[in-house]
């Protein structure tokens, strides 16, 4: 007889610990090992079901290894590129320790998704689903899941007048779940357009980005990726090809423009608005820091400037690194659409005043000022990642800005006393993205009022043991977010469900605010046995943290 499964276990200690559950809301997905699981002769009749498209799945590091001699090079394991094609591959590598699923369709038609949704229904597997790998939360793996890999999808077609319920939406890009946002930069660029996508090669616009929010440099100019989402084609649990948009199953089109990634189905391609291209201007500025002190004046200078661009419709990128005593750094990456380098320069004259009449021990290591088109800002060749990361995250409300500048100098400080190595700002949220507070989807209503996304990161060698890997994680929850927390002066204070921690205690409040019990409720409409659970997403919180099983 084989060993009792621990999730059997955990299921009967669950029943016996609380009475008032019901016996029959408690099941486990079948992993490897468990007598239900599809035998061999099973899989075999699903692969040929699937024109033979089942993967078998190992981790990066296996998949590596396995390759011959020279084939996988330090460069090509940091590379987001290289890792996109591996199955088993997450571009943070922390996700995959022992959280690999066994099986992959590489899917290339709807057909694929539709047979994998249903044989992981009928056999009650775990799912997983992946476009890239990119996920900061570790949502797009799962130990011992079938994983339906949207890779392939790679369709993009260009329209003048996108057709909604009779209505012209105008000019927009239907474009596979597995199109990286690098080929949609040169893509439109080739017929003089622009779209909101994320900075970065291989994340993909139609997979998490857009179901998350989605932000852009330029979205103070045009809103969110979830605010320019015009359609979906999505596979959802029971196995059904659903178009969806303002008209159709309207429901889950609100939840799928900003009600968090992996929770609503498979989508197969999403139309994204697109806009008449534009060239823009990047200012670029790198100061180094020698005091904690100083980095903190400098953080607080930067708060009283950070309305100076919002109305000339620029986006910026701000961090600061940690140095240790070699002191800290800070980047301020501005891009100004539509203005001359004169006029860029004239916006950022305040803040570097300002900084130079501080007379503080900061120093400019560089200074550069380019204009390109939108496209060419934007496009990334390849990233490096391959490493063990973590983030913690909140939405820094305006109003924050208005009365609690000399907190969010103070936090910067606090940070960097604690040796996080990065902290990352977004200072492009305003403008359009306040004003699309009415557009009726999902996103957040935190993002309306915000200013910046904060971010604070943690990595660690493969050295660090599983104890430290877990202090690490312990106090990203129980430090650094607080201290993020507190920069925001709310008791309910947001954060991008993208890009954050993943062991958010109420994350229901945190990532989807006001909208979760509606999120709630389309999930029950669309996946009423929890096909499709991520941590920390609308549903999980009736599974285990594994989403194997159900809880509740
Ligand atoms: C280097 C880097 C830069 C980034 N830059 C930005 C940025 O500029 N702006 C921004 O907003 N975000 C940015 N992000 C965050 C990015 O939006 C998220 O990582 C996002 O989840 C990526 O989506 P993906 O589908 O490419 O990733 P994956 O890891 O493949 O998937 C992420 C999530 O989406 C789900 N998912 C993927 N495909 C599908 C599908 N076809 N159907 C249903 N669910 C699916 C997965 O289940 C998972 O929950 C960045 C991330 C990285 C690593
Ligand atoms: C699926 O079938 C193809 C083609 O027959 C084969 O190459 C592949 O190894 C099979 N996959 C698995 C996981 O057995
Ligand atoms: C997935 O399918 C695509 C398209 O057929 C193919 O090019 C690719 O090599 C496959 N990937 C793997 C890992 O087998
Ligand atoms: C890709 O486009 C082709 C041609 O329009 C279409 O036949 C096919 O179904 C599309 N594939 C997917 C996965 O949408
Ligand atoms: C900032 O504080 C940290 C923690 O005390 C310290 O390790 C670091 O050296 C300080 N940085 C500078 C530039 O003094
Ligand atoms: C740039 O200018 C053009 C022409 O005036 C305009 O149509 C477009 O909306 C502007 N784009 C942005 C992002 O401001
Ligand atoms: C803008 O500022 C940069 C850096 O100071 C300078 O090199 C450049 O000449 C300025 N450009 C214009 C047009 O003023
Ligand atoms: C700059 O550094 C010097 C030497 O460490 C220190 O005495 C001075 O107070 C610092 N000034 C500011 C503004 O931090
Ligand atoms: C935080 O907000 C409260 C109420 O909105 C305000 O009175 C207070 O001054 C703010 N706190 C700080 C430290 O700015
Ligand atoms: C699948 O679910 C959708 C949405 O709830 C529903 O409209 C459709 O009838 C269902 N299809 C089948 C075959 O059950």
């Amino acid at each position: 007889m084989p060993p009792l499964p621990s999730r059997l276990i955990f299921s009967l200690l669950l029943l016996f610990g609380h009475s008032s559950l019901v016996a029959s809301g408690l099941f486990c997905r079948n992993l490897p090992g468990d007598p239900n699981f599809p035998s061999l002769s099973t899989w075999d009749a699903f692969n040929a079901s699937v024109d033979g498209r089942l993967l078998s799945v190992v981790p990066s590091a296996k998949f590596c290894h396995e390759l011959p001699a020279g084939q996988c090079n330090e460069d090509m394991w940091e590379s987001t590129e290289f890792r996109a094609d591996i199955p088993g591959a997450m571009d943070n590598t922390n996700w995959e320790q022992g959280n690999v699923p066994v099986y992959a369709v590489n899917a290339t038609e709807v057909s694929h998704i539709q047979l994998g949704v249903k044989f992981a229904s009928e056999h009650n597997l775990r799912i997983a689903v992946k476009a890239s790998g990119h996920d900061f939360l570790g949502r797009s793996t799962a130990k011992g899941s079938l994983l339906l890999w949207t890779h392939h999808l790679q369709n993009i077609t260009f329209t003048d007048s996108f057709v909604v319920g009779g209505k012209n939406l105008g000019s927009a890009m239907t474009v596979g779940s597995g199109v990286p946002a690098n080929t949609l930069y040169e893509a439109t660029k080739q017929v003089g357009k622009f779209f909101v996508g994320p900075n970065t090669a291989t994340a993909v616009p139609a997979g998490g980005y857009v179901q998350g929010a989605g932000h852009s440099a330029f979205s103070t100019s045009l809103g969110l990726g979830a605010d320019n989402a015009l359609e979906f084609e999505i596979v959802i649990a029971n196995g059904t090809l659903l178009k969806v948009n303002e008209v159709e199953n309207s429901d889950l089109f609100f939840a799928l423009r900003g009600g968090g990634a992996g929770s609503w189905g498979v989508v197969i391609s999403a139309t994204l608005q697109t806009f008449p291209t534009f060239t823009a201007v990047n200012h670029n500025i790198e100061f180094l820091i020698t005091t904690n002190e100083s980095a903190q004046a400098l953080a607080e200078i930067h708060a009283r400037h950070i309305f100076d661009w919002t109305p000339v419709g620029a986006g910026q990128y701000f961090s600061f690194f940690f140095g240790g005593s070699l002191g800290n750094a800070m980047t301020v990456s501005t891009f100004f659409p539509n203005m001359t380098e004169a006029q860029a320069n004239a916006s950022m004259k305040p803040f570097l005043d300002d900084v130079v009449a501080a007379n503080l021990n900061v120093s400019v290591l560089e200074l550069d000022v380019s204009t390109m088109s939108a496209n060419d800002f934007m496009f990334s060749a390849d990233d490096q990642f391959g490493i063990n990361d973590i983030l913690g995250s909140r939405l820094i409300p305006m109003e924050a800005y208005r009365t609690n500048v000399e907190a969010i100098g103070q936090g910067i400080k606090e940070l960097l006393e604690l040796g996080v190595p990065e902290i990352l700002g977004h200072n492009l949220i305003g403008g359009k993205v306040a004003e699309n507070a009415d557009i009726g989807n999902a996103v957040n209503p935190k993002w309306r009022t915000a200013q910046t996304h904060l971010i604070a990161t943690a990595t660690w060698p493969d050295s660090v043991s599983p104890a430290g890997v877990e202090a690490i994680k312990q106090q990203m929850t129980h430090q650094l977010v607080p201290i993020l927390v507190k920069m925001t002066n709310e008791t309910d204070s947001g954060a991008y469900s993208n890009e954050a921690d993943v062991r958010e205690p109420d994350f229901q409040t945190t990532f989807f605010g006001i909208n979760y019990p509606k999120l709630k409720s389309i999930k029950e409409k669309y996946d009423p046995n929890g096909l499709f659970i991520v941590q920390a997403g609308v549903g999980s919180e009736d599974w285990d943290t594994a989403g194997v099983c159900h809880i509740n």
